[in-house]
């Protein structure tokens, strides 16, 4: 098993034994502490899904069911580290407001809860419901710490779940695990599942070390191999995959897309999603991209995996991920929780003439979440100019359009400060054909050596005339759009004083903007606080 599980493990070996991992006990009362001012402390994101309190990595088992988006988790309850996993449970009517629900699935004799999916088994092809409250289907992985410690090499197993009640009440399979690991291999999970119309059956895909393997159900507990897929000589760790077809915007063709989350190397370093798209038979899948591409150039968007079940009517693929990176997550300054989610993103896929490409937005409804704004129109910037208007920098979504035929400056970009003068840049360098994300100066105190080490970057085409530069900002991040989600870019951080500036700048020559709003954005917990 790779380095960051090895040390993820061991730091938290103690804790399993005192606190009981493999209990026969199933469940475990929650040791929330009483937090002053919830959803205010320093660094809570205003509108990105936290927990209330403690360890939280990837998403888990999302669904939409009777109105509601569920989304579930990689929960520790007892600590701000990772530790014996749970699931923790939300829901939300709109992708935006979320209710914190009990945890819903809890370590059992078979291990703790690793990732993995969730669907809604509409015509009860599992038989554990029935066709009038068809069942919810959990796919998840039990990882037995205690097999893992005897290094068994078969600690990692594929199990379900189900629940009658629309996901409030979950009931393990009797006869977990559905797929057991006959093949020994350490690196065995996150089950995620499909439904395949063409052979009507089900498919699950899981991570199996340096690859994916799919398996086929008629019943979401018989599970037959079917195939592998992988890169060449990849030595990287794979988790989290993720199928799904999706239609190619502007015509009636499908593809199929998996994505796959990569534990090492990211273009950034460290984690983060990539994808294939490709067609899927129903036994193989074939990429038809010539290279794995990035969801999300960033260094804090991993595990994204999408909803089941959204309504035909609706049509989209919607996906969140987990905004953090193995590299720090653990040290990153919150004090009663540790991390957050990405906001909730559409897919869409797009054909150039020679290849296709995942663009991702936020959700629409994320649209909601903004107060009155204010616009400025054709702007000519040299030196620095501090955009002002009622707003909160730390909690603004900026929309700019760039003229970049006028723009002769080499390099102009964004500024997001505070007065004690630590900063987040977003830098263009047109010779260099890239935007940079330089947060090495976000913070006094250098939390962590990875986090702080590089200025980010990724690759632009500066070739069109004008470039649309969207970012979201909250307390503790920034999710970059460019050119309408032809790429995105999140990055997480931690000043010591909220930021309260944005400027635009430019070294040299002009930096030319065609337009620019600045939206103030509304919190998601305030109001709720009670309720939650
Ligand atoms: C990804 C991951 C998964 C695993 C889970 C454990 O972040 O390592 O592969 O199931 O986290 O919490």
């Amino acid at each position: 098993m790779k380095q960051t599980i090895i040390l993820r493990i061991s730091m938290t070996l103690m804790l399993i034994f005192i606190l009981g991992c493999n209990n026969n006990k199933g469940e475990k009362e929650m040791t929330t502490p009483i937090v002053q001012n919830l959803y205010q402390e320093t660094h809570r994101p205003q509108f990105h899904f936290t927990p209330q309190a403690n360890w939280m990595n990837d998403p888990n088992g999302m669904y939409y069911h009777k109105g509601k988006y569920h989304l579930f988790y990689q929960y520790f309850p007892d600590s701000t580290v990772w530790g014996p996993m749970h699931w923790g449970h939300a829901e939300s009517t709109d992708l935006l407001n979320w209710k914190h629900l009990p945890i819903a699935l809890f370590p059992d004799s078979l291990g703790c809860i690793f990732s993995g999916g969730a669907i809604v088994d509409n015509n009860n092809t599992s038989k554990l419901g029935t066709k009038e409250n068809p069942p919810i289907i959990a796919t998840f992985t039990h990882h037995d710490f205690v097999g893992e410690k005897a290094k068994t090499n078969d600690f990692q197993k594929q199990s379900i779940a189900f629940s009658l009640d629309g996901g409030y009440e979950w009931i393990k399979y009797a006869s977990n695990p559905v797929i057991p690991n006959t093949e020994k291999i350490k690196d065995f999970r996150d089950p995620k599942v499909v439904w395949h119309e063409p052979s009507q059956k089900w498919i699950l895909v899981l991570a199996a070390y340096d690859r994916v393997k799919f398996y086929s159900s008629a019943n979401l507990i018989d599970w037959e191999f079917l195939s592998d897929f992988g890169i060449e000589a990849d030595e990287r760790l794979w988790e989290c995959p993720d199928l799904f077809p999706i239609k190619v915007e502007g015509t009636n063709e499908y593809k199929w897309v998996l994505l796959v989350s990569i534990q090492k190397n990211a273009p950034n370093d460290g984690t983060a999603t990539s994808y294939f798209i490709g067609d899927f038979d129903g036994t193989v899948f074939k990429s038809e991209i010539e290279n794995q591409k990035w969801l999300d150039w960033g260094t804090d968007n991993y595990a994204f995996v999408t909803w089941n079940n959204v309504p035909k009517e609706d049509g989209r693929i919607i996906g969140i991920g987990w905004m953090s990176n193995w590299q720090y997550a653990q040290v990153v300054p919150t004090e009663n929780w540790r991390s957050a989610m990405t906001l909730p993103r559409e897919l869409t896929l797009v054909k150039s003439t020679s290849d296709y490409s995942l663009y991702s937005l936020p959700v629409k409804e994320f649209k909601t979440l903004r107060g009155e704004s204010t616009t400025y129109s054709q702007i000519d910037i040299l030196g620095e100019k501090v955009l002002e208007g009622s707003f909160s920098t730390s909690q603004a979504e900026l929309d700019l359009t760039v003229d970049l035929k006028k723009t002769t400056a080499n390099s102009f970009g964004i500024k997001l400060q505070n007065e004690i003068g630590e900063n987040v840049l977003i830098k263009f360098n047109k010779s260099e054909r890239k935007m940079f994300v330089d947060r090495t100066n976000s913070q006094k105190d250098k939390f962590s050596d990875d986090f702080f080490k590089s200025v980010h970057s990724v690759p632009i085409d500066f070739e069109k005339e004008k470039m649309n530069i969207r970012m979201i900002i909250d307390a503790a991040s920034v999710e970059i759009f460019i050119n309408n989600g032809e790429l995105s870019f999140t990055s997480i951080f931690f000043p010591s004083k909220e930021f309260n500036t944005i400027s635009l700048f430019t070294n040299n020559r002009t930096f030319s903007i065609a337009s620019a709003e600045i939206y103030p954005l509304k919190s998601i917990w305030l109001e709720k606080e009670e309720e939650n």
